[in-house]
C-alpha cells in the first residue's frame, strides 16, 4: 500500500514578516521550514504513521541505535522555484533510488520510489511559501532514515524513523562563483573497498571531520581524498563529485567503483558535456597527473559539484610531498567549459532552458 503523508498543518506557522527576513538572507539551510514528512516503520508493521507535521522535536531514547552505531542514511535535494512562480524537483526519483541502494549498505528498510516522491512532493507543497525566488536561491531537502531502536548490541535496527527536513538554501560555498582552495589528503581516507563510501551515510561524513581539520590548517575549506589503498588516484571531496577539464576538451572525473557518491549533479554534467563540446572521460586521474596537467597547461579549470555546491570552481589544489606542502593553482578556474556546464545546468534547474531530458518534475503535479 502506498503511502499517504496528508498534512497536519503546523499550528504556529512563521510569520509573513519573519519568512521574508529569513528568505532575505537564507545561508545554507540556517532555518528550518514549518513543518516535516515523517514515517515509522517496525520489523512487525512496516511503514505506518506516514504524515506531514509542524518542524519539531523528536523524544528519542538515549539508547537508540543511531547514537551508537550511526545506522544513518540521507538525501540532499533542491526545490527550484522558476519564473512563472511554479515550483520543481530536479530528478528526484534519483534520490529515491539512491536512498534505497544506501537502505541496502547500511541494511534499513527500503522506501518505495513513490513513496519518496510521495514525501517530498508533500513537504514542497505544504512549504511552497518557504522557496526562495532569487538568483541561485532554493529550498534544500533532507530526507534521511534513522535506526531507532532502543538497545546496544550490534544489530539492524528493528524500528526506524524517516523524515524530511528542509529550509531555503543559498549556494553552499560562498556565492557559488568563487574559487574555492582544496586540501588533497594523503593522511585520511574517506572510504575504501568494500566500504560504504559509494552511499550517502553520516558515517562517511563524520570521519570526514579531521581531514576538514586538516584541510583548514592549510587554508583550505574543502577536503580532495584520494583512494585509501595508495593515496595516488583522486577520488571525490566530503561532500561533492570532483572534474578536471582538459585543453582538448576531455572533460575528466572519476570511476565511482563503490568509493565514490554517483552523484546526480555528476550524471547530470556527464550527460550535457557533448552538447558543450566537451567529451566526458571517466577514468582513473592520478594526482600526479592532475599535478603535471596543471603545471603544463593542459588542466586550467576543476571543479567541484554537487546538489549544496551546484558547480563550484577550484581555485587552488594544495597537498603535502615528501613532508613538504605545496600548492598548484589552476589557471583559469571560472574558464569556459566550467562557466559552460554551470550555466547549462542551472538554467535548466531553474526553467531558464528546454529541459531536454525530462529532469524537472514539477511539485503538485
Ligand atoms: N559526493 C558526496 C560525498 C556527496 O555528499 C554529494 C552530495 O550529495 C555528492 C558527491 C554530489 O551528489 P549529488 O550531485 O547527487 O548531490
Ligand atoms: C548535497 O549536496 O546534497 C549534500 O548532501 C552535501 C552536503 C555536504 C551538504
Amino acid at each position: 500500500m502506498p503511502l499517504s503523508f496528508d498534512i497536519v498543518s503546523n499550528p504556529n506557522p512563521t510569520s509573513a514578516a519573519r519568512l521574508a527576513q529569513i528568505l532575505a538572507n537564507p545561508g545554507f539551510v540556517n532555518h528550518f521550514s514549518d513543518h516535516m514528512a515523517q514515517a515509522t516503520w517496525t520489523a512487525a508493521q512496516g511503514w505506518h504513521d506516514s504524515a506531514v507535521t509542524a518542524f519539531d522535536a523528536w523524544a528519542m531514547s538515549p539508547g537508540s541505535a543511531v547514537f551508537h552505531y550511526a545506522q544513518e542514511i540521507f538525501e540532499g535535494l533542491k526545490v527550484y522555484r522558476h519564473q512563472d512562480g511554479t515550483i520543481w524537483l530536479f530528478r528526484p526519483e534519483m534520490n529515491a533510488q539512491r536512498l534505497q541502494r544506501s537502505a541496502s549498505r547500511l541494511d534499513l528498510p527500503q522506501l518505495t520510489v513513490e513513496d519518496f516522491l510521495t514525501s517530498v512532493n508533500a513537504l514542497a507543497r505544504v512549504d511552497e511559501a518557504w522557496v526562495p525566488s532569487g538568483d541561485e536561491m532554493s529550498y534544500y531537502m533532507r530526507p534521511f532514515m534513522v535506526a531507532d531502536e532502543a538497545f546496544l548490541g550490534v544489530h539492524s535496527a528493528s524500528r526506524v524513523r524517516y523524515a524530511v527536513i528542509g529550509g531555503p538554501a543559498a549556494p553552499y560555498l560562498a556565492d557559488g562563483m568563487t574559487p574555492v582552495d582544496i586540501w588533497v589528503t594523503t593522511t585520511y581516507s574517506r572510504a575504501g573497498d568494500g566500504g560504504t563510501g559509494g552511499v550517502k551515510c553520516g558515517g562517511n561524513y563524520a570521519s570526514a571531520l579531521a581531514a576538514q581539520r586538516e584541510g583548514s590548517q592549510h587554508g583550505c575549506p574543502q577536503v580532495l581524498f584520494t583512494d585509501a589503498a595508495h593515496h595516488e588516484w583522486i577520488e571525490e571531496l566530503g561532500g561533492m563529485n570532483f572534474f578536471a577539464v582538459r585543453s582538448d576538451g576531455m572533460l575528466i572525473t572519476p570511476p565511482t567503483a563503490g568509493t565514490i557518491l554517483e552523484g546526480i549533479t555528476r550524471d547530470s554534467i556527464l550527460t550535457l558535456a557533448p552538447s558543450l563540446g566537451l567529451t566526458p572521460d571517466v577514468r582513473p586521474l592520478s594526482i600526479a597527473e592532475l599535478l603535471d596537467g596543471i603545471a603544463t597547461g593542459q588542466i586550467r579549470e576543476a571543479f567541484a559539484c554537487g546538489t549544496a555546491a551546484v558547480v563550484t570552481p577550484i581555485g587552488r589544489l594544495t597537498h603535502r610531498v615528501n613532508g613538504v606542502v605545496e600548492s598548484a593553482d589552476l589557471a583559469e578556474p571560472l574558464g569556459e567549459a566550467t562557466s559552460a556546464i554551470r550555466k547549462a545546468l542551472v538554467d535548466i534547474q531553474w526553467g531558464r532552458a528546454e529541459d531536454r531530458f525530462g529532469w524537472m518534475h514539477r511539485v503538485g503535479q
